[in-house]
Protein backbone atom coordinates (compact mmCIF):
# COMPACT_ATOMS: atom_id res chain seq x y z
CA UNK A 1 0.00 0.00 0.00
CA UNK A 2 1.30 3.47 -1.03
CA UNK A 3 -0.20 6.86 -0.23
CA UNK A 4 1.74 9.23 -2.14
CA UNK A 5 1.12 13.15 -2.17
CA UNK A 6 2.66 15.45 -4.92
CA UNK A 7 2.73 18.88 -3.98
CA UNK A 8 4.36 22.25 -5.57
CA UNK A 9 7.10 23.31 -3.20
CA UNK A 10 7.15 26.76 -4.95
CA UNK A 11 4.94 28.98 -6.62
CA UNK A 12 3.52 26.45 -9.16
CA UNK A 13 4.59 25.07 -12.39
CA UNK A 14 7.06 22.95 -10.88
CA UNK A 15 6.49 20.14 -12.80
CA UNK A 16 4.00 17.77 -11.19
CA UNK A 17 2.11 16.65 -14.15
CA UNK A 18 5.02 15.21 -15.18
CA UNK A 19 5.79 13.86 -11.99
CA UNK A 20 2.23 12.47 -11.22
CA UNK A 21 2.78 10.88 -14.89
CA UNK A 22 5.76 9.39 -14.38
CA UNK A 23 4.15 7.36 -11.17
CA UNK A 24 0.53 7.32 -12.16
CA UNK A 25 1.84 3.91 -14.52
CA UNK A 26 2.31 2.55 -10.54
CA UNK A 27 -0.92 3.41 -8.64
CA UNK A 28 -4.57 2.29 -8.89
CA UNK A 29 -6.14 5.74 -8.24
CA UNK A 30 -4.45 9.70 -8.77
CA UNK A 31 -6.64 12.03 -7.04
CA UNK A 32 -6.96 15.66 -7.60
CA UNK A 33 -7.30 17.44 -4.03
CA UNK A 34 -7.49 20.89 -4.55
CA UNK A 35 -7.85 23.38 -6.75
CA UNK A 36 -9.73 24.05 -9.92
CA UNK A 37 -9.20 24.41 -13.43
CA UNK A 38 -6.58 27.54 -13.26
CA UNK A 39 -4.01 24.63 -12.81
CA UNK A 40 -2.31 23.67 -15.42
CA UNK A 41 -0.37 20.39 -16.00
CA UNK A 42 1.82 19.23 -18.08
CA UNK A 43 2.86 15.71 -19.56
CA UNK A 44 4.87 14.66 -22.86
CA UNK A 45 4.03 11.01 -23.75
CA UNK A 46 6.32 9.90 -26.75
CA UNK A 47 6.55 13.47 -27.91
CA UNK A 48 3.04 14.08 -27.16
CA UNK A 49 2.22 17.32 -25.54
CA UNK A 50 -1.35 17.47 -23.11
CA UNK A 51 -2.09 20.27 -20.59
CA UNK A 52 -4.36 19.30 -18.11
CA UNK A 53 -6.17 22.24 -16.39
CA UNK A 54 -8.83 20.83 -14.28
CA UNK A 55 -8.25 17.26 -14.71
CA UNK A 56 -5.39 15.45 -12.67
CA UNK A 57 -2.85 14.04 -15.17
CA UNK A 58 -3.44 10.72 -13.72
CA UNK A 59 -5.50 10.78 -16.75
CA UNK A 60 -3.03 9.91 -19.23
CA UNK A 61 -1.93 6.61 -17.23
CA UNK A 62 -3.27 3.88 -18.68
CA UNK A 63 -4.79 1.54 -15.23
CA UNK A 64 -4.98 4.11 -13.08
CA UNK A 65 -8.33 5.65 -11.76
CA UNK A 66 -8.47 9.44 -12.10
CA UNK A 67 -10.56 10.94 -9.43
CA UNK A 68 -11.51 14.84 -8.44
CA UNK A 69 -11.80 14.66 -4.81
CA UNK A 70 -13.82 16.63 -2.48
CA UNK A 71 -11.79 19.82 -2.23
CA UNK A 72 -11.47 20.75 -5.46
CA UNK A 73 -14.02 23.09 -7.48
CA UNK A 74 -15.38 21.81 -10.27
CA UNK A 75 -16.33 24.19 -13.61
CA UNK A 76 -18.71 21.27 -15.72
CA UNK A 77 -18.32 23.13 -18.54
CA UNK A 78 -14.75 22.97 -18.91
CA UNK A 79 -14.61 19.51 -17.08
CA UNK A 80 -16.69 18.16 -20.36
CA UNK A 81 -14.51 20.72 -22.67
CA UNK A 82 -11.22 18.89 -21.29
CA UNK A 83 -12.83 15.50 -21.62
CA UNK A 84 -13.75 15.40 -25.00
CA UNK A 85 -10.65 17.21 -26.18
CA UNK A 86 -8.91 14.67 -24.36
CA UNK A 87 -11.08 11.75 -25.97
CA UNK A 88 -10.77 13.17 -29.91
CA UNK A 89 -7.00 13.28 -29.54
CA UNK A 90 -7.48 8.90 -28.11
CA UNK A 91 -7.01 9.21 -24.98
CA UNK A 92 -9.58 7.41 -22.35
CA UNK A 93 -11.44 9.28 -19.70
CA UNK A 94 -14.24 6.81 -18.90
CA UNK A 95 -12.59 5.87 -15.69
CA UNK A 96 -13.23 9.41 -14.28
CA UNK A 97 -14.76 9.66 -11.33
CA UNK A 98 -16.05 12.62 -9.04
CA UNK A 99 -16.39 13.39 -5.13
CA UNK A 100 -20.44 13.89 -4.23
CA UNK A 101 -19.11 16.37 -2.23
CA UNK A 102 -17.10 18.64 -4.78
CA UNK A 103 -18.29 21.93 -5.13
CA UNK A 104 -18.90 23.18 -8.67
CA UNK A 105 -18.03 26.47 -10.04
CA UNK A 106 -20.72 28.59 -10.55
CA UNK A 107 -21.36 31.37 -13.61
CA UNK A 108 -21.21 33.66 -10.94
CA UNK A 109 -17.82 32.88 -9.35
CA UNK A 110 -16.08 33.31 -12.35
CA UNK A 111 -17.86 37.39 -12.91
CA UNK A 112 -17.16 38.07 -9.30
CA UNK A 113 -13.62 37.13 -9.64
CA UNK A 114 -13.23 39.01 -12.68
CA UNK A 115 -14.64 42.33 -10.87
CA UNK A 116 -13.07 42.19 -8.16
CA UNK A 117 -9.69 41.68 -10.10
CA UNK A 118 -10.82 44.83 -11.64
CA UNK A 119 -11.55 46.63 -8.66
CA UNK A 120 -8.46 45.78 -6.82
CA UNK A 121 -6.33 47.81 -10.08
CA UNK A 122 -3.06 48.22 -8.41
CA UNK A 123 -3.66 45.91 -5.76
CA UNK A 124 -5.58 42.48 -8.19
CA UNK A 125 -3.75 39.54 -6.91
CA UNK A 126 -3.61 38.24 -10.71
CA UNK A 127 -5.67 35.58 -10.58
CA UNK A 128 -6.37 33.29 -13.00
CA UNK A 129 -9.80 34.73 -13.65
CA UNK A 130 -11.50 31.35 -13.35
CA UNK A 131 -13.89 31.84 -10.36
CA UNK A 132 -11.81 29.74 -7.47
CA UNK A 133 -11.74 32.20 -4.98
CA UNK A 134 -15.33 33.00 -5.20
CA UNK A 135 -16.41 29.65 -5.22
CA UNK A 136 -14.13 28.61 -2.09
CA UNK A 137 -15.24 31.59 -0.65
CA UNK A 138 -19.01 30.35 -0.74
CA UNK A 139 -17.69 26.75 0.19
CA UNK A 140 -16.69 28.11 3.72
CA UNK A 141 -19.12 30.48 4.19
CA UNK A 142 -21.81 28.06 2.99
CA UNK A 143 -23.67 28.97 0.25
CA UNK A 144 -21.78 26.86 -2.44
CA UNK A 145 -23.13 24.33 -4.36
CA UNK A 146 -21.81 21.14 -4.43
CA UNK A 147 -21.74 18.04 -7.46
CA UNK A 148 -24.69 16.01 -5.14
CA UNK A 149 -26.68 19.20 -5.38
CA UNK A 150 -27.03 19.15 -8.90
CA UNK A 151 -29.15 15.51 -8.20
CA UNK A 152 -31.81 17.28 -6.41
CA UNK A 153 -33.29 20.30 -8.39
CA UNK A 154 -35.42 21.51 -5.61
CA UNK A 155 -32.51 22.01 -3.27
CA UNK A 156 -30.55 22.91 -6.56
CA UNK A 157 -32.57 26.02 -6.83
CA UNK A 158 -33.02 26.86 -3.39
CA UNK A 159 -29.02 26.91 -2.83
CA UNK A 160 -28.55 29.15 -6.01
CA UNK A 161 -31.54 31.30 -5.28
CA UNK A 162 -29.96 32.37 -1.87
CA UNK A 163 -26.54 32.77 -3.23
CA UNK A 164 -27.46 34.76 -5.77
CA UNK A 165 -29.87 36.93 -3.01
CA UNK A 166 -26.63 38.63 -1.69
CA UNK A 167 -24.64 38.45 -4.75
CA UNK A 168 -26.68 40.06 -7.04
CA UNK A 169 -26.68 42.59 -4.61
CA UNK A 170 -23.40 43.30 -4.64
CA UNK A 171 -23.42 42.91 -8.35
CA UNK A 172 -25.77 45.35 -9.47
CA UNK A 173 -24.80 48.19 -6.07
CA UNK A 174 -21.05 47.64 -6.02
CA UNK A 175 -19.87 46.93 -9.63
CA UNK A 176 -23.01 48.18 -11.33
CA UNK A 177 -23.54 44.77 -12.86
CA UNK A 178 -26.91 43.46 -13.90
CA UNK A 179 -28.49 41.03 -11.82
CA UNK A 180 -27.93 37.14 -12.40
CA UNK A 181 -31.44 34.93 -13.11
CA UNK A 182 -31.66 31.97 -10.71
CA UNK A 183 -33.02 29.99 -12.98
CA UNK A 184 -31.00 30.69 -15.94
CA UNK A 185 -28.17 28.78 -13.48
CA UNK A 186 -30.15 25.95 -12.31
CA UNK A 187 -30.99 25.21 -15.61
CA UNK A 188 -26.92 25.66 -16.57
CA UNK A 189 -26.50 22.93 -13.94
CA UNK A 190 -28.66 20.74 -14.84
CA UNK A 191 -28.03 20.50 -18.12
CA UNK A 192 -24.73 18.56 -17.23
CA UNK A 193 -26.84 16.26 -14.50
CA UNK A 194 -27.16 13.36 -16.96
CA UNK A 195 -23.60 12.87 -18.02
CA UNK A 196 -22.34 13.94 -14.20
CA UNK A 197 -24.51 11.25 -12.61
CA UNK A 198 -22.29 8.12 -13.42
CA UNK A 199 -19.14 9.31 -12.79
CA UNK A 200 -20.10 10.65 -9.00
CA UNK A 201 -18.78 8.29 -6.25
CA UNK A 202 -18.46 8.34 -2.28
CA UNK A 203 -14.73 9.11 -3.16
CA UNK A 204 -13.73 9.16 0.48
CA UNK A 205 -15.13 5.63 1.27
CA UNK A 206 -13.64 4.28 -2.55
CA UNK A 207 -10.36 5.67 -1.81
CA UNK A 208 -9.92 4.18 1.92
CA UNK A 209 -11.42 0.81 0.74
CA UNK A 210 -8.50 0.46 -1.75
CA UNK A 211 -5.80 1.42 0.35
CA UNK A 212 -7.26 -1.30 2.72
CA UNK A 213 -6.55 -3.89 0.34
CA UNK A 214 -3.06 -3.02 -0.33
CA UNK A 215 -3.89 -0.44 -3.32
CA UNK A 216 -1.68 2.38 -4.65
CA UNK A 217 -2.92 6.42 -4.43
CA UNK A 218 -1.37 9.26 -5.19
CA UNK A 219 -2.65 12.89 -4.71
CA UNK A 220 -1.66 15.07 -7.11
CA UNK A 221 -2.07 19.11 -5.19
CA UNK A 222 -2.71 21.45 -7.78
CA UNK A 223 -0.88 25.20 -7.27
CA UNK A 224 1.96 25.10 -4.76
CA UNK A 225 2.63 25.77 -1.37
CA UNK A 226 3.71 29.40 -1.47
CA UNK A 227 0.16 30.24 -3.07
CA UNK A 228 -1.34 28.16 -0.02
CA UNK A 229 -3.65 30.25 1.57
CA UNK A 230 -2.65 29.83 5.29
CA UNK A 231 1.36 28.79 4.27
CA UNK A 232 1.86 31.06 1.10
CA UNK A 233 2.35 35.08 0.40
CA UNK A 234 -1.03 36.15 1.76
CA UNK A 235 -2.95 37.82 0.00
CA UNK A 236 -0.88 36.72 -2.92
CA UNK A 237 -2.33 33.28 -2.96
CA UNK A 238 -5.33 30.76 -4.06
CA UNK A 239 -7.71 29.77 -2.43
CA UNK A 240 -7.24 26.45 -1.18
CA UNK A 241 -4.77 24.23 0.37
CA UNK A 242 -2.07 23.10 -1.91
CA UNK A 243 -0.42 21.76 0.99
CA UNK A 244 0.01 18.01 2.24
CA UNK A 245 -2.44 18.38 4.98
CA UNK A 246 -4.56 19.90 2.21
CA UNK A 247 -4.57 16.73 0.13
CA UNK A 248 -5.53 14.69 3.32
CA UNK A 249 -8.64 17.12 4.14
CA UNK A 250 -9.85 17.59 -0.01
CA UNK A 251 -9.06 13.48 -0.36
CA UNK A 252 -10.51 12.13 3.14
CA UNK A 253 -7.37 10.13 3.49
CA UNK A 254 -6.17 10.66 6.79
CA UNK A 255 -2.53 11.47 7.54
CA UNK A 256 -1.22 8.06 8.91
CA UNK A 257 -2.13 6.60 5.72
CA UNK A 258 0.72 8.64 3.88
CA UNK A 259 3.85 7.01 2.99
CA UNK A 260 5.27 9.63 0.75
CA UNK A 261 5.32 13.54 0.60
CA UNK A 262 6.70 14.23 -2.77
CA UNK A 263 7.43 17.93 -3.33
CA UNK A 264 8.20 19.05 -6.75
CA UNK A 265 10.82 22.12 -7.30
CA UNK A 266 12.37 23.65 -10.00
CA UNK A 267 16.54 24.08 -10.39
CA UNK A 268 15.42 27.63 -10.34
CA UNK A 269 11.70 29.69 -9.64
CA UNK A 270 9.10 31.04 -11.44
CA UNK A 271 5.87 32.95 -10.21
CA UNK A 272 2.60 33.84 -12.49
CA UNK A 273 0.54 36.53 -11.09
CA UNK A 274 1.22 39.71 -8.68
CA UNK A 275 2.78 38.80 -5.26
CA UNK A 276 6.83 39.22 -3.47
CA UNK A 277 9.66 36.81 -4.96
CA UNK A 278 13.08 37.67 -3.44
CA UNK A 279 14.96 35.96 -6.00
CA UNK A 280 12.92 37.57 -9.40
CA UNK A 281 15.76 38.35 -11.79
CA UNK A 282 14.99 41.84 -14.29
CA UNK A 283 18.02 41.17 -16.59
CA UNK A 284 19.57 39.05 -18.84
CA UNK A 285 19.11 35.67 -16.83
CA UNK A 286 15.65 36.08 -15.86
CA UNK A 287 14.82 36.27 -19.66
CA UNK A 288 17.00 33.16 -20.49
CA UNK A 289 15.21 31.18 -17.78
CA UNK A 290 12.03 32.69 -19.31
CA UNK A 291 12.78 31.37 -22.79
CA UNK A 292 15.17 28.48 -22.41
CA UNK A 293 12.76 27.16 -19.78
CA UNK A 294 9.63 27.95 -22.02
CA UNK A 295 8.20 29.82 -18.59
CA UNK A 296 4.92 30.93 -19.94
CA UNK A 297 1.34 30.11 -18.55
CA UNK A 298 -0.29 26.74 -19.46
CA UNK A 299 -3.43 28.14 -18.29
CA UNK A 300 -3.60 32.41 -19.16
CA UNK A 301 -0.45 31.98 -21.52
CA UNK A 302 0.93 34.69 -19.23
CA UNK A 303 5.14 34.85 -19.12
CA UNK A 304 6.04 33.87 -15.60
CA UNK A 305 8.43 35.69 -13.80
CA UNK A 306 11.68 33.90 -13.58
CA UNK A 307 14.57 33.48 -10.80
CA UNK A 308 16.67 31.68 -9.04
CA UNK A 309 16.40 28.66 -6.57
CA UNK A 310 15.50 29.97 -3.45
CA UNK A 311 16.56 27.54 -0.50
CA UNK A 312 14.69 29.66 2.26
CA UNK A 313 11.75 28.56 0.00
CA UNK A 314 12.53 25.11 0.17
CA UNK A 315 13.54 24.44 3.73
CA UNK A 316 10.32 26.21 4.21
CA UNK A 317 8.46 24.03 1.86
CA UNK A 318 9.52 20.67 3.59
CA UNK A 319 8.90 22.12 6.89
CA UNK A 320 5.43 22.63 6.10
CA UNK A 321 4.57 19.63 3.93
CA UNK A 322 6.90 17.27 6.01
CA UNK A 323 8.79 16.17 2.47
CA UNK A 324 9.80 12.72 2.64
CA UNK A 325 11.55 13.56 -0.86
CA UNK A 326 11.87 15.85 -3.53
CA UNK A 327 11.92 15.95 -7.56
CA UNK A 328 14.12 18.81 -8.71
CA UNK A 329 12.88 19.37 -12.58
CA UNK A 330 14.41 21.50 -15.54
CA UNK A 331 17.74 20.81 -14.04
CA UNK A 332 18.73 20.88 -17.88
CA UNK A 333 17.62 24.29 -18.41
CA UNK A 334 20.70 25.61 -16.61
CA UNK A 335 23.30 24.15 -18.74
CA UNK A 336 26.16 26.04 -19.94
CA UNK A 337 24.89 29.38 -17.89
CA UNK A 338 28.66 29.72 -16.36
CA UNK A 339 27.59 30.45 -13.09
CA UNK A 340 24.29 29.13 -10.48
CA UNK A 341 23.83 31.71 -7.99
CA UNK A 342 21.92 30.31 -5.32
CA UNK A 343 19.52 31.61 -2.25
CA UNK A 344 21.15 30.84 0.82
CA UNK A 345 19.51 33.45 3.12
CA UNK A 346 17.44 36.97 2.92
CA UNK A 347 18.57 40.90 4.10
CA UNK A 348 15.96 42.57 5.48
CA UNK A 349 16.93 45.91 6.04
CA UNK A 350 20.27 44.65 7.47
CA UNK A 351 19.34 41.61 9.72
CA UNK A 352 20.01 38.33 7.67
CA UNK A 353 17.08 35.72 7.71
CA UNK A 354 17.87 32.07 7.42
CA UNK A 355 14.70 31.33 7.57
CA UNK A 356 11.21 32.24 5.96
CA UNK A 357 10.15 35.56 7.91
CA UNK A 358 6.84 35.66 9.39
CA UNK A 359 6.27 39.29 8.79
CA UNK A 360 4.60 40.07 5.44
CA UNK A 361 6.66 43.26 4.92
CA UNK A 362 9.90 41.35 5.93
CA UNK A 363 9.20 39.17 3.08
CA UNK A 364 8.37 41.72 0.86
CA UNK A 365 12.26 43.56 1.20
CA UNK A 366 14.03 40.49 1.51
CA UNK A 367 16.95 41.08 -0.45
CA UNK A 368 18.61 37.16 -1.60
CA UNK A 369 21.93 36.32 -0.45
CA UNK A 370 23.40 33.99 -2.97
CA UNK A 371 26.10 32.06 -3.28
CA UNK A 372 27.25 30.51 -6.43
CA UNK A 373 28.30 27.14 -7.84
CA UNK A 374 29.69 26.07 -11.01
CA UNK A 375 27.67 25.73 -13.84
CA UNK A 376 28.47 22.35 -16.72
CA UNK A 377 28.37 22.41 -20.20
CA UNK A 378 27.24 18.68 -21.42
CA UNK A 379 24.28 17.85 -22.23
CA UNK A 380 22.65 16.40 -19.47
CA UNK A 381 18.94 15.37 -21.36
CA UNK A 382 20.34 11.75 -22.23
CA UNK A 383 21.32 10.97 -18.54
CA UNK A 384 19.30 8.39 -16.61
CA UNK A 385 21.63 7.87 -13.78
CA UNK A 386 22.95 9.87 -11.05
CA UNK A 387 26.34 8.98 -11.87
CA UNK A 388 25.71 10.03 -15.85
CA UNK A 389 25.44 13.47 -14.68
CA UNK A 390 28.46 15.73 -15.37
CA UNK A 391 30.09 16.22 -11.76
CA UNK A 392 29.34 20.22 -11.37
CA UNK A 393 25.89 18.81 -12.14
CA UNK A 394 26.52 16.38 -9.01
CA UNK A 395 27.43 18.89 -7.17
CA UNK A 396 25.21 21.77 -7.59
CA UNK A 397 22.20 19.21 -6.49
CA UNK A 398 24.47 17.90 -3.29
CA UNK A 399 23.70 21.35 -2.11
CA UNK A 400 20.89 21.81 -3.27
CA UNK A 401 20.15 18.76 -0.92
CA UNK A 402 21.95 20.19 2.13
CA UNK A 403 20.22 23.55 2.19
CA UNK A 404 16.70 22.22 1.42
CA UNK A 405 16.07 20.39 4.15
CA UNK A 406 15.27 17.00 1.80
CA UNK A 407 16.81 14.41 0.05
CA UNK A 408 16.52 14.97 -3.43
CA UNK A 409 15.04 11.44 -5.02
CA UNK A 410 14.19 12.60 -8.88
CA UNK A 411 15.77 14.64 -11.31
CA UNK A 412 14.48 16.02 -14.30
CA UNK A 413 16.48 16.33 -17.37
CA UNK A 414 13.97 17.23 -19.69
CA UNK A 415 10.10 17.25 -20.60
CA UNK A 416 9.75 14.03 -21.78
CA UNK A 417 8.10 10.87 -19.45
CA UNK A 418 11.90 9.08 -19.67
CA UNK A 419 13.83 12.02 -19.26
CA UNK A 420 14.29 11.60 -15.17
CA UNK A 421 17.17 10.47 -12.89
CA UNK A 422 15.38 8.09 -10.15
CA UNK A 423 17.63 7.76 -7.39
CA UNK A 424 15.10 6.83 -5.23
CA UNK A 425 11.92 4.94 -6.10
CA UNK A 426 8.86 6.19 -3.29
CA UNK A 427 7.17 3.36 -4.32
CA UNK A 428 9.49 1.33 -2.61
CA UNK A 429 10.07 3.69 0.29
P1 LIG B 1 2.82 21.82 -13.17
O1 LIG B 1 1.75 22.85 -13.13
O2 LIG B 1 3.57 21.73 -11.88
O3 LIG B 1 2.33 20.46 -13.62
O4 LIG B 1 3.88 22.30 -14.26
P2 LIG B 1 3.57 22.90 -15.73
O5 LIG B 1 3.18 21.81 -16.61
O6 LIG B 1 2.68 24.09 -15.61
O7 LIG B 1 5.00 23.49 -16.11
C1 LIG B 1 6.14 22.68 -16.11
C2 LIG B 1 6.76 22.74 -17.50
O8 LIG B 1 8.06 22.21 -17.45
C3 LIG B 1 6.03 21.91 -18.55
O9 LIG B 1 6.14 22.55 -19.78
C4 LIG B 1 6.77 20.58 -18.54
O10 LIG B 1 6.68 19.89 -19.78
C5 LIG B 1 8.18 21.08 -18.33
N1 LIG B 1 9.08 20.15 -17.62
C6 LIG B 1 8.82 19.34 -16.56
N2 LIG B 1 9.95 18.74 -16.13
C7 LIG B 1 10.95 19.19 -16.95
C8 LIG B 1 12.36 18.97 -16.98
O11 LIG B 1 12.94 18.24 -16.18
N3 LIG B 1 13.06 19.64 -17.96
C9 LIG B 1 12.46 20.47 -18.86
N4 LIG B 1 13.21 21.09 -19.77
N5 LIG B 1 11.14 20.70 -18.84
C10 LIG B 1 10.39 20.08 -17.88
P1 LIG C 1 -0.38 24.76 -11.27
O1 LIG C 1 -1.20 23.66 -10.65
C1 LIG C 1 0.92 28.92 -11.08
C2 LIG C 1 -1.83 31.76 -9.18
C3 LIG C 1 -2.44 32.82 -10.07
C4 LIG C 1 -2.58 33.95 -9.05
C5 LIG C 1 -2.98 33.21 -7.78
C6 LIG C 1 -4.48 33.18 -7.50
O2 LIG C 1 -0.30 24.70 -12.75
O3 LIG C 1 0.95 24.89 -10.60
P2 LIG C 1 -6.52 31.86 -8.59
O4 LIG C 1 -7.07 31.88 -9.98
O5 LIG C 1 -6.11 30.51 -8.12
O6 LIG C 1 -7.42 32.55 -7.60
O7 LIG C 1 -5.20 32.78 -8.67
O8 LIG C 1 -2.50 31.88 -7.94
N1 LIG C 1 -2.03 30.38 -9.65
C7 LIG C 1 -1.07 29.62 -10.21
N2 LIG C 1 0.20 29.92 -10.55
N3 LIG C 1 0.46 27.67 -11.28
C8 LIG C 1 -0.82 27.34 -10.91
O9 LIG C 1 -1.27 26.09 -10.96
C9 LIG C 1 -1.65 28.35 -10.39
N4 LIG C 1 -2.94 28.38 -9.98
C10 LIG C 1 -3.16 29.62 -9.51
O10 LIG C 1 -1.59 33.18 -11.13
O11 LIG C 1 -1.33 34.55 -8.82
MG1 LIG D 1 1.14 24.53 -14.18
Amino acid sequence: MAAIVVVGAQWGDEGKGKATDILGCQVDYVVKPNGGNNAGHTVVVGGEKYELKLLPAGVLSENAVPVLGNGVVINLEALFDEIDGLEARGANASRLRISANAHVVAPYHQVLDRVQERFLGKRAIGTTGRGIGPTYADKVSRVGIRVQDIFDESILRQKVTSALDVKNQILVKMYNRKAIDPEQIVDYFLSYADRLRPMVIEAELELNRALDEGKHVLMEGGQATMLDVDHGTYPFVTSSNPTSGGACVGSGIGPTRITSSLGIIKAYTTRVGAGPFPTELFDKWGEFLQTTGGEVGVNTGRKRRCGWYDSVVARYASRVNGFTDLFVTKLDVLTGIGEIPICVAYDVDGTRFDEMPTSQSDFHHAEPIYETMPAWDEDITGCRTFEELPQRAQDYLNRLEELSGCRISYVGVGPGRDQTIVINDVMES
